[in-house]
């Protein structure tokens, strides 16, 4: 059994990659602060599963505690989920995000060269790349991101390559996320943001479900086909399964890499709201509001690389997408926080 030490496995991306790296052979340890998730969380994956799973509370930054813990359980690799990740969060409050995300960064390999741990799977965002210049993006499009919380996971990335480079960690995946959305299908994990959702889709979900009277659309008077701002969606299980894939690339091929995670398609706010719509049955009103602050127009992920380099190709469809929040969020109305 490999084990695998997964920071933030308590979150909404970490929880869904447990699933399917315990159907795939991995035992995962997780450990988490519980800074933006609960036990709760953890508990719902072993119900999934039925396997116990076993958990730390405890801070990335604590070098020697992650030290402590891949040597005790001998692990192999470690998934870096832990972060903060609210864009607009992080222009408040820029040294928590630095702390967390590149200094918890530096403290974890830190701790991984300590106990002789190799190989790192990083969770970084499409975020780094800023104004698009070209799209697609490619893995090469100009890194200009626009917020603290995509400068400190550059800064991230920054550290991670040149720690590659001087030969002290062989295998290093820096995976950088599209729009991650959707839940299991068993509706028994899914996204559970703790205040109001920043994010289109758990916004959505929650107005289908009651808990909010209306959806804002932050603009209607961008260059796209329907005024609406686009994104490249993808179902979080997808994107859990491209991390597995990233620790079994490991077993025959290493150095560094950096790949793309997206679907390669764009969808608009109202292409989102319609598939939910149908997939829920239930009407989302709209009202249509200026621009949010910093919000690019378009983009998309070019995803070539990803299939190349990990035979990874994005399988759900946007409906699928929707079904699943759906599932997730009428079964589970409140979250985590009922149970
Ligand atoms: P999440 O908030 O649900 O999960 C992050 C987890 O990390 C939480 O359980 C939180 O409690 C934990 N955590 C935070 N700070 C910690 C610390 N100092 N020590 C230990 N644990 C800590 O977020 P998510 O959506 O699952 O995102 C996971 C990762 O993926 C993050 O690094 C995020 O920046 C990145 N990412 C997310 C998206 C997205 O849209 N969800 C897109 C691109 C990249
Ligand atoms: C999507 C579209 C909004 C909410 C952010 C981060 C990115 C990544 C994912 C972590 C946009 C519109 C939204 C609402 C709306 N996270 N919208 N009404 O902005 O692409 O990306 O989350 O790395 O780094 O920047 O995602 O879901 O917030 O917005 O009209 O209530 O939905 O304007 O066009 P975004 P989002």
């Amino acid at each position: 059994m490999t084990r695998v030490l997964v920071t933030g496995g308590a979150g909404y991306i970490g929880t869904h990659t447990c699933v399917e790296l315990l159907a795939r052979g991995y035992e995962p340890v997780v450990v988490d602060n519980f800074v933006n998730s609960t036990p709760e969380a953890i508990r719902r994956v072993s119900r999934l599963t039925g396997r116990t799973l076993t958990w730390y509370e405890g801070d990335v930054r604590d070098t020697g505690k992650m030290a402590h813990l891949l040597g005790k359980h001998e692990c192999r690799a470690v998934i870096h989920f832990a972060g903060l990740k609210a864009v607009g969060e992080s222009t408040e409050r820029p040294l928590d995000y630095y702390s967390v995300n590149t200094l918890g960064t530096h403290a974890l390999a830190s701790a991984m060269l300590d106990a002789g741990v190799h190989q790192l799977v990083f969770s970084s965002s499409a975020t780094v790349y800023g104004e698009p210049v070209f799209l697609p993006y490619t893995e090469s499009h100009p890194l200009q991101p626009t917020s603290p919380y995509g400068r400190s996971k550059q800064a991230a990335e920054m550290l991670l390559n040149d720690i590659a480079a001087s030969g002290a960690m062989r295998d290093i995946a820096i995976l950088r996320y599209f729009n991650p959305i959707g839940a299991h299908p068993s509706g028994l994990i899914g996204e559970d943001p703790n205040d109001v959702p920043n994010n289109l889709m758990p916004y959505v979900a929650q107005v289908a479900v009651g808990r909010r009277p209306f959806l804002n659309i932050w603009g209607n008077d961008y260059d796209t086909p329907d005024g609406t701002g686009v994104r490249d969606y993808l179902h979080v299980v997808d994107l859990a399964r491209a991390h597995v894939l990233a620790l079994d690339r490991f077993r025959h091929t290493h150095g560094p890499v950096t790949l793309n995670l997206g679907t390669g398609h764009g969808s608009s706010v109202l292409d989102v709201v319609k598939a939910f719509e149908e997939a829920s049955g239930r009407r989302i009103p709209l009202r249509f509001e200026p621009r949010r602050a910093g919000d690019i127009a378009a983009f998309w992920a070019d995803p070539s690389l990803a299939e190349e380099t990990l035979g990874w190709k994005a399988e759900n469809t946007l409906e699928d997408m929707c079904r699943d929040q759906w599932t997730w969020q009428s079964r589970n109305p409140l979250g985590y926080e009922a149970a």
